[in-house]
């Protein structure tokens, strides 16, 4: 396995952007502090130093499920956490584990292409040992620590996320269905949400996630899939 790690970095995924060349398949590059670290849809992605998750990984080769690798991940996630007697965790489609209605990771894949995709990077910010969080977000974040009661030891924590991650990428690669084992944890099944379609706001209902890993809405009385698209709540 093929890791390094900052005490302080930009952003692990800006990084790797920058740098995919020099480093191999599949490597990780975890810190303990980013200083402008990077969330979806522009915003910015604050974590206290040392407390919590915060890690990319560089993927190469078979860069052709890149619409599955965002929930695949957030499945993994899920996954490890059980072990820790995490209950009540969710994938909200496409890519954030919940805990109830809490948010508790993250998760933010970005390509590098040059007439056709080079790389692929998925980053990764898991809630940990934080307790305090701003008050700006509007879905509330939530933390290992403040679910469990107790702190957690990040780097064991790591190394169980790395190599679950791994292994469920080269199952993906070799044509394994997560789909079973992901519908469990739909968390927008039947919600009412707004989604973002062309650039419009729209109220749907979601139907749940397909096979292939994208979302059935309804809009307007017709069912549709959509691949991916800013999901936000009906409030
Ligand atoms: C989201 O908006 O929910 C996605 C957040 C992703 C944050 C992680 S932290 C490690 C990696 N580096 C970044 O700059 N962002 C991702």
């Amino acid at each position: 396995m093929n890791k390094i790690h900052f005490e302080n970095i930009d952003s692990t995924n800006a990084h790797l952007k920058k740098h995919y060349e020099n480093y191999d398949n599949q490597t990780f590059v975890s810190a303990d502090y980013q200083s402008d670290g990077r969330g979806r849809n522009t915003r910015n992605w604050k974590s206290e130093k040392a407390k919590n998750l915060l890690f990319s990984l560089l993927l190469k080769n078979n860069l052709v499920h890149y619409q599955a690798l965002s929930i695949i991940t957030a499945y993994t996630i899920i996954k490890v956490l059980e072990k820790y007697n995490l209950k009540d965790l969710m994938i909200k489609w496409p890519n954030d584990v919940y805990v109830k209605d809490f948010k508790i990771c993250g998760i933010l894949l970005e390509g590098v292409s040059i007439d056709k995709l080079i790389c692929l990077i998925i980053g990764v910010g898991l809630n940990v040992n934080q307790i305090e969080f701003d008050e700006q977000y509007l879905i509330k974040p939530t933390s290992m620590k403040l679910q469990l009661d107790k702190e957690i030891d990040i780097e064991q924590l790591k190394e169980g996320i790395y190599s679950s991650l791994l292994e469920n990428i080269n199952k993906l690669n070799n044509g394994y269905s997560f789909y079973e084992e992901i519908k469990k944890y739909d968390y927008l099944i039947d919600k009412e949400v707004y989604v973002v379609i062309n650039n419009k706001k729209e109220k749907v209902k979601v139907i749940g996630i397909n096979e292939d890993y994208s979302l059935r809405i309804i809009l307007n009385d017709t069912e549709l899939d959509i691949n991916s698209g800013e999901i936000s709540f009906h409030i």
